[in-house]
């Protein structure tokens, strides 16, 4: 198992296919793009599944999410979708997207044995997306969420990022738009994971004044439903069934129930998505380590997980590696 030394164990692996992405998410990457991972250093999908098999296999890993970047972008995602799902015990396997592509996708990754999408969606305004993403592509997301739907793919999550300004009038929109189409939304305070370093907490949308917004609209009441690790804190919208979700990362962490671990498209793994080091398994892959050996590496790397992300102490250290090369 892997376990850390506050007793936490991690089931639910995330694995970043690529750190590329056809959107520029403000709050993500620069307009002009980052530098990219040197091909040379990207996992080949055969070592992606050999990692993925060792989590499953020797290491308790229960919940396989892929991510990006945006995963979509990689070419052999359905084949490794495929293989993930080949393996025993059978991993419960998910995707975080922007959704395009997925319109093609949905299918083929549902039929490789793909059980659920997260899909990132921050406004319903097509020249607000233009704006916030600095791409065209609105109708492709939605098209994509659409066809998750028709493929079967559930619960279709959605996740917003707030920012002040921008579309922090869109939650009411928002929220009514899920409902209609049957699916989930979540809202995630936004962290300090952009490239450019532009966050500040005073631009954040806090968890509290988005539960103010949608109040203004919806009766919410707490989800009575046992939260687990789940980060959202679940509310249901007007007696339910439809339930809306608020991820307050950084004003309501819930660092302390963690279950996650992540690996870099380039074999790194971190114990967080804000930790300061990373563990290397392709090198020791690369020049010939068993798969014991491997496990060994990837156990030490989460021994050694901190209590909580920090945000809020004035020694905090925003990551070296944007959310993009780390994973969501
Ligand atoms: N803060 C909060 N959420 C973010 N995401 C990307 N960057 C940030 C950030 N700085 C979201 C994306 C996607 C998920 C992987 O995380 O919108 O839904
Ligand atoms: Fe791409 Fe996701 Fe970053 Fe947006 S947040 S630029 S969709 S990786």
């Amino acid at each position: 198992m892997l376990r850390d030394s506050f007793g936490r164990v991690a089931t639910d692996l995330r694995v970043s296919l690529t750190d590329k992405c056809n959107l520029r998410c403000t709050y993500c990457m620069p307009p002009e793009g980052l530098d990219w991972l040197p091909t040379a250093q990207v996992l080949t999908a055969d070592e992606i599944v050999r990692l993925v098999r060792i989590g499953v296999e020797m290491l308790g890993i229960t919940e396989v999410r892929y991510t990006g970047g945006e995963p979509l972008v990689r070419r052999e995602l359905v084949e490794i979708v495929q293989r993930t799902a080949a393996l025993r015990p059978r991993p419960q396997i998910s995707l975080t997207t922007n959704g395009i592509g997925l319109a093609r996708l949905a299918e083929p990754l549902r039929a490789a044995g793909l059980d659920r999408v997260n899909v990132s969606l921050d406004t319903l305004d097509r020249e607000h997306f233009k704006r916030l993403t600095h791409r065209d592509r609105f109708d492709d997301v939605i098209a994509g969420l659409r066809a998750a739907h028709e493929a079967g793919l559930r619960p279709i999550k959605v996740n917003t990022v707030l920012m002040r300004g921008i579309n922090e009038d869109e939650a009411v929109s928002l929220l009514r738009f899920c409902l209609e189409q049957g699916y989930e939304l979540r809202f995630i305070e936004q962290m300090p994971l952009d490239a450019q370093h532009g966050w500040s907490r005073a631009a954040m949308v806090t968890a509290d004044e988005i539960l103010a917004k949608l109040s203004a609209a919806f009766d919410l009441t707490p989800d009575q439903e046992e939260r687990g690790s789940a980060p959202a804190e679940r509310f249901l919208v007007d007696g339910g069934p439809a339930r809306v979700g608020v991820i307050g990362s950084v004003t309501r962490p819930f660092c302390g129930s963690c279950d996650r671990v992540r690996l870099t498209a380039d074999g790194q793994v971190r114990n967080c998505l804000f930790a300061r080091e990373e563990s290397d398994l392709r090198g020791p892959m690369r020049a010939g380590a068993s798969d014991e050996e491997l496990a060994e590496r990837w156990r030490a790397a989460v021994r050694g997980k901190r209590a909580g992300h920090g945000i809020d102490d004035p020694s905090f250290l925003q990551p070296s590696r944007p959310m993009s090369a780390i994973g969501g």
